[in-house]
């Protein structure tokens, strides 16, 4: 079996190489296999039919959104496709949030959410020219003026502004803001490094149109003043320090893990969703599997399952082929909910692979129960 591996090595390696930093290129589709997905985009078919060609870096900022971005946000950024990611598209949100929030917002990404950090400097897939792609192609969809947000200034109190919080609030974005099922977090340190209290009043007074963040400017001034203060306060630590340098992620001959041990015995939920229990179980019986972490290479470095090699949902087109097919267990897991996850086994699935499943309760959950979690080192 692992014989077969090391045959194919050399084209597998520099796949997993391609997030790494030292690497220059971006990582265009390949172009032995161009993807269907990326087609419109190269027909410069811009999102909304909106008529007017669109410019190359627009159209190539589309092209890389809808790799990386829309599993999650939606075709046309419309959000909610999965893992209730926001309206990025939508011109209430652009009004307010300038390149600079944007380019953040990508590059950082917002850990211990479902939102990765894209950029190189957090072991991300993506340069700054492809982020730059990215902003341009979202400030293409923004048919609304800018609102000038700078100069306002915010003075409130945090006590009166919790209990409006309470009272308006809570149900959507959390008692801590940290987001539910319907809204996004608004505690993320990186979220408060980059809003300015301007962004935050004018999102509160007149909402989001077209998502269910609802209006707020019926309230008087200065309660809208105390809400943004409460808002502020709500900010959280950093979810987990930066971890120390780990391991490089296993090369072809290593991605079973435990190749001589026995397979497990899964019984999965509506034949897709295996417990992470049960994973962890079969680890410490030292079973026969392979586990891909299909999420963005920046998360696989900040903490995976250990023997996790990072597969990463944008990157399925090849990688698949490097996977054993004499039916050893092939499992999956993301940050809950299962949209990477289950993205990367439908795909699995439809290539013919037999014994797959996605880790149910993902990588949160993992590491919330204190399962074993391992760092990476650059891909
Ligand atoms: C796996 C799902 C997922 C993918 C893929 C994803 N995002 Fe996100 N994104 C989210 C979620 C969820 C949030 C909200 C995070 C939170 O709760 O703070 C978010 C937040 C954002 C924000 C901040 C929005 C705000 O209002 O503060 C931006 C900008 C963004 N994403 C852009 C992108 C881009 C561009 C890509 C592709 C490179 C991308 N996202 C890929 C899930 C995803
Ligand atoms: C019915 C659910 C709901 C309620 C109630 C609600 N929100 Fe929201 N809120 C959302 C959603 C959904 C979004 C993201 C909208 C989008 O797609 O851009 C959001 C976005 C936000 C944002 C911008 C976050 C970002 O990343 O850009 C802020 C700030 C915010 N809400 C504050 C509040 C405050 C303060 C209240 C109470 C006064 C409140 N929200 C009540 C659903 C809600």
């Amino acid at each position: 079996m692992s014989r077969r591996f090391v045959l194919v090595a050399s084209a597998f390696l520099p796949l997993l190489a391609c997030a790494g930093p030292a690497e220059p290129a971006v990582p265009a589709p390949p172009p032995a296999a161009p993807r269907a997905v990326e087609s419109p985009a190269a027909t410069g078919e811009g999102p909304a039919g909106a008529g007017a060609t669109p410019s190359p870096i627009v159209t190539r900022g589309r092209a890389t959104y809808l790799r990386y971005c829309a599993l999650c946000h939606g075709q046309n950024a419309e959000g909610y496709a999965a893992d209730h990611a926001n309206a990025i598209g939508n011109p209430a949100f652009l009004a307010v949030a300038d390149d600079a929030f944007l380019r953040a917002a990508i590059t950082d990404g917002r850990p211990g959410t479902p939102m990765s950090a894209w950029g190189r400097a957090h072991e991300g897939p993506l340069d700054d020219v492809l982020i730059d792609s990215l902003v341009a192609y979202l400030r293409s969809l923004a048919t609304a003026p800018a609102v000038d947000v700078s100069a306002v200034q915010v003075s409130g109190s945090v006590e009166r502004g919790r209990a409006l919080w309470s009272a308006e609030c809570t149900r959507c974005h959390g008692e801590r803001g940290e987001g539910s099922e319907v809204a996004t977090s608004v505690s993320h340190p990186n979220f408060h490094r980059t809003v300015s209290d301007g962004y935050l009043r004018h999102t509160i007074e007149h909402g989001r149109p077209g998502t269910p963040m609802p209006a707020f400017g019926h309230l008087p001034s200065q309660s809208l003043d105390d809400l943004v203060a409460f808002v502020r306060s709500l900010e959280h630590a950093p979810d987990r320090p930066s971890p120390p340098p780990g391991d490089p992620p296993p090369g072809i001959a290593d991605l079973v893990i435990n190749p001589t041990g026995q397979p497990p015995r899964f019984t999965l939920r509506e034949d897709r969703f295996v417990p992470s229990e049960a994973v962890k179980n079969a680890l410490e019986q030292n079973r026969r599997m392979v586990i891909l972490d299909a999420r963005a290479t920046s998360d696989w470095a900040l903490g995976h399952i250990p023997g996790a090699a990072p597969f990463p949902f944008y990157d399925i087109e090849q990688m698949a082929q490097q996977l054993p097919r004499d039916g050893t267990w092939i499992l999956a897991y993301c940050a809950c909910p299962h949209a990477a996850s289950g993205h990367v086994v439908d795909e699995l699935r439809s290539r013919g692979f037999e014994h797959t499943a996605i880790i149910d309760e993902g990588i949160h959950f993992w590491m919330d129960h204190g399962y074993p979690v391992a760092r990476g080192a650059a891909p």
